[in-house]
């Protein structure tokens, strides 16, 4: 039998996830949101395109949470996306309310599932999401580090004409302004980019990093991105489904570790099939400390906002 993932949220994020997932052939698909014939009208689309794709996937488009049931990961994208001239952070009320009743009927209906969480303020949703589900913290996470480091990695690719591919990058932190693009740490084929570029430029292009979201929702005016943040989701997903103990950043609920404690944040984690597995601490010097104590208070006044 073919794993199953719950997309919740058949937006632009949630459906663009569905189609990484159901072109790949990697699990069946539940699609979820509350409008009306969207989620059967893009699941129906993208089964249709199955045969051109050669997969044996199956979706189903759904307003009813019993088709959510026994998932092995449901994603969350429901919810609101930024304006031009919105922070992340402007969303927290709105979505807040979304996350909770959306993990509420879900992690019912799949008590055995691993929650992703993308909804913005991510890393504060995520929190929403551990309360409600009552699931331990390793199987609810949130996705924004592999986000904002494929951003860096683009950036620093285009700076010195290589392939994306061959750049490594890590950003920590919470997933807003104050995200921590870490330098010493990124690197082109095993070099760190302290030796190949200069830190006038590694400052314009962590600068652009952190905004590198910000740049997109200006550019759409009417939402925010999408492809990358579905691949970005869709690469924690497939790490889940496959046990690939991969390390990658993603927001954890750190118990201690970076000498933070019942917060989430974006650090490097293994991710296999339960979950967050191991949460990965490295040697940070006295700057990149300060750096990251300051975007966890971020993400810490921002849950003292919501009174969980
Ligand atoms: N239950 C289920 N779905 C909901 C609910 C709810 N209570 N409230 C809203 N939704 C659905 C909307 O109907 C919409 O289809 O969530 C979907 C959100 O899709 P978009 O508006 O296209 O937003 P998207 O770009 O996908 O972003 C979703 O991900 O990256 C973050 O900041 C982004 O928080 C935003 C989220």
């Amino acid at each position: 039998m073919k794993k199953k993932v719950s997309v919740i949220g058949a937006g632009n994020v949630g459906a663009s996830l569905a189609q990484m997932i159901v072109q790949s052939g990697i699990a069946d698909v539940a699609l979820f949101d509350i409008a009306d014939g969207v989620p059967e009208g893009k699941a129906l689309d993208l089964s249709e395109a199955c045969p051109l794709w050669g997969s044996s996937s199956s979706i189903v488009g759904t307003n009813d949470y019993a088709h959510t049931a026994d998932s092995d990961v449901i994603v969350i994208t429901a919810g609101f996306p930024r304006k031009p001239g919105m922070s992340r952070d402007d969303l927290l009320n709105a979505n807040a309310k979304v996350v909770s009743e959306v993990t509420e009927k879900t992690s019912k209906v799949s008590p055995n599932a691993v929650i992703i969480v993308v909804t913005n303020p991510m890393d504060v949703m995520a929190q929403v999401s551990l309360k409600v589900s009552g699931f331990d913290s390793f199987r609810v996470m949130g996705m924004g580090g592999i986000l904002d480091s494929a951003r860096f990695r683009t950036f620093v690719a285009w700076e010195l004409n290589v392939s994306p591919e061959d750049v490594e990058a890590l950003v920590l932190g919470g997933h807003g302004d104050l995200m921590v693009p870490m330098p010493r740490f990124t690197t082109v084929k095993g070099v760190s980019i302290t030796e190949l570029i200069s830190k006038e430029r590694i400052d314009a292009l962590v600068e652009r990093t952190r905004h590198g979201g910000a740049e997109i929702v200006a550019l759409l005016k009417t939402g925010s991105a999408y492809y990358a943040p579905a691949a970005a989701t869709y690469q924690m997903v497939k790490a889940i489904l496959f046990d690939e103990k991969r390390m990658l950043p993603c927001a954890a609920y750190l118990n201690g570790e970076y000498g933070a404690n019942g917060i989430y944040t974006g650090v490097p984690v293994m991710l296999g099939s339960g979950g967050v597995e191991k949460i990965v601490e490295l040697n940070l010097n006295e700057q990149e400390k300060a750096d990251f104590e300051k975007s966890v208070s971020a993400v810490k006044s921002l849950v003292e906002k919501l009174n969980l």
